[in-house]
């Protein structure tokens, strides 16, 4: 936590000693709307000792992340993370950062995402293919699984099969952790010798080791390929001395989890949109059926996707799984006109911007049509920025958007998933955003060879 600074923005009023955060711990997104929507654009509050500086100004958020990027670091959000991923891309700064960035960046090519295609319709089809009709599922949870194994085949170069089920027993525990974090981030103390702290050591010990064996594994098969995996062990052997082991394996989890993570939210929130709009469900079987017959997709399908990709985004904007982002004021500056103390954390929140109603019309409904080429080619930056901006924004984007609409277009053409009733889901505002508690669906038939036996269905599917 930063110490107090002063920003001239309008003020919230809170506890003397607390400030906002009974507001906060109530219900962060209902907090975040309610200082929006009484306070204006620009507003500080405090949690604690703790001084924030919240803005929806699309100039001051171009400011900070893009033109003047230089003036901002990651703030305290980025210690928590830390502690679980250690110095990787995700939480590095500076020089190091700058090396990671460039080491990582060629798996990110247009060319090599593109290459990930085979693996993401072929982890999906395997997926599909040991769902029965009328079965039961939580499919966040299958999203959370499948997202994984692809994010592991793709970025790391291995198939995971038992150890996605051993991965998520420690990784709740951390998830809950974070969470524990993010409600009380004033009192939380993961240096004491509570038994919950020492219960997610142990788990991130458990963690750290299945990444080793992971390690160990590729390092001896000696192949190397476009993941990140092999080219940072290709780079250790060829730069002794320059990689240690250690930061290999903090990348190794940043990208497990970074890369599976986030995109698993999304697809949970696209099946259940799917689930709660029948006419969009309609428009996207329709669009599926069309493009796809009875096959399933391939890469070249991709430009035809075009509603599946209308709805994708508009799933993004209305459920953004990184739904708020800060940065540190590095020197005392000024930003949209407010003097900024150095150490002030600026926040700035996808799940605000993206409901405003200055870039949208009912910004509240959901509705994929709104994405017509003009619409997009006039939106401002910052009314659709799921995935930041400036120079440290999401290496992963291109593959997170492909997948998502690769993992929906290969299942939905099989399977509808049915709500099953008497769930609350809510936006659960963690480190991503997810639905919470889960999702509980029973799956329908939609295409006669959907219940195929995995026998059948090939695991790679070659473009
Ligand atoms: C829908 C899915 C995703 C969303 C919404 C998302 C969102 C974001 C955002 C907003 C940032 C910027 C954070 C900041 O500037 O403070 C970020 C960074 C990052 N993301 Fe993603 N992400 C997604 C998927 C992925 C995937 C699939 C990967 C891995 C393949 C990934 C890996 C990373 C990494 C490594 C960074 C740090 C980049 C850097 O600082 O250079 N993300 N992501």
């Amino acid at each position: 936590m930063q110490s107090e600074s002063l920003c001239t923005a309008p003020e919230v009023p809170g506890h003397w000693l607390w400030g906002s955060l009974p507001e906060y711990q109530r219900g962060r997104l209902k907090f975040l709307e309610s200082v929006r929507r009484e306070f204006g654009t620009a507003v500080t509050y405090r949690l604690g000792t703790h001084r924030v500086f919240l803005s929806c100004e699309p100039d001051v958020l171009k400011e900070v992340l893009v033109t003047r990027h230089r003036d901002f670091g990651k703030s305290a959000s980025t210690l928590m993370l830390k502690d679980f991923f250690g110095e990787s891309l995700l939480t590095s700064e500076g020089v190091r950062w700058f090396e990671d960035r460039r080491l990582m960046q060629p798996t990110f090519s247009a060319d090599q995402v593109r290459k990930f295609g085979s693996t993401m319709v072929g982890q999906s089809l395997s997926y599909a293919g040991k769902l029965s009709n009328g079965e039961h599922r939580d499919v966040l949870r299958d999203m959370q699984e499948l997202t994984m194994s692809i994010a592991a085949e793709t970025l790391l170069g291995v198939t995971l099969a038992d150890e996605v089920r051993s991965i998520h027993e420690p990784h709740d525990l951390i998830r809950s952790s974070f969470d524990a974090r993010v409600e009380h981030p004033v009192a939380s103390f993961p240096w004491l010798p509570t038994r919950q702290n020492r219960r997610v050591k142990e788990a991130t010990r458990e963690i750290h080791g299945i990444v080793n064996a992971i390690i160990t594994r590729r390092r001896g098969d000696r192949v190397s390929g476009g993941d990140v995996l092999s080219r940072m062990l290709q780079f250790q052997e060829q730069n002794p001395g320059q990689l240690s082991d250690e930061r290999i394996r903090n990348q190794v989890l940043t990208f497990l989890f970074a890369g599976h993570e986030t995109t698993a939210s999304v697809l949970g929130w696209a099946w259940y949109m799917l689930a709660v709009h029948p006419d969009v469900e309609n428009r996207l079987y329709a669009e599926l059926d069309e493009v796809l017959g009875d096959r399933d997709p391939e890469i070249q399908d991709i430009p035809n996707l075009n509603y599946t990709a209308r709805f994708v985004r508009e799933t993004l904007r209305l459920y953004p799984s990184v739904y708020m982002m800060s940065r540190r004021s590095l020197r005392d500056c000024q930003v949209g006109g407010f003097n900024i103390r150095r150490g002030t954390t600026i926040l700035m929140s996808q799940w605000l911007m993206q409901r405003d109603a200055r870039f949208y019309e009912r910004p509240l409904s959901f509705d994929p049509d709104r994405w017509t080429a003009d619409f997009q080619q006039n939106l401002n930056q910052f009314g659709w920025f799921p995935f930041g901006a400036g120079p440290r924004k999401c290496i992963g984007d291109s593959f997170a958007i492909l997948e998502t609409v690769l993992v929906i277009a290969t299942i939905a053409s099989r399977v509808r998933f049915r709500l099953q009733e008497g769930q609350a889901i809510v936006p659960y505002p963690s480190v991503t955003l997810r639905p919470s508690p889960g999702i509980r669906v029973f799956c329908e038939q939609r295409r006669a060879d959907f219940a195929k036996s995995e026998s059948q269905i090939p695991t790679r599917v070659q473009f």
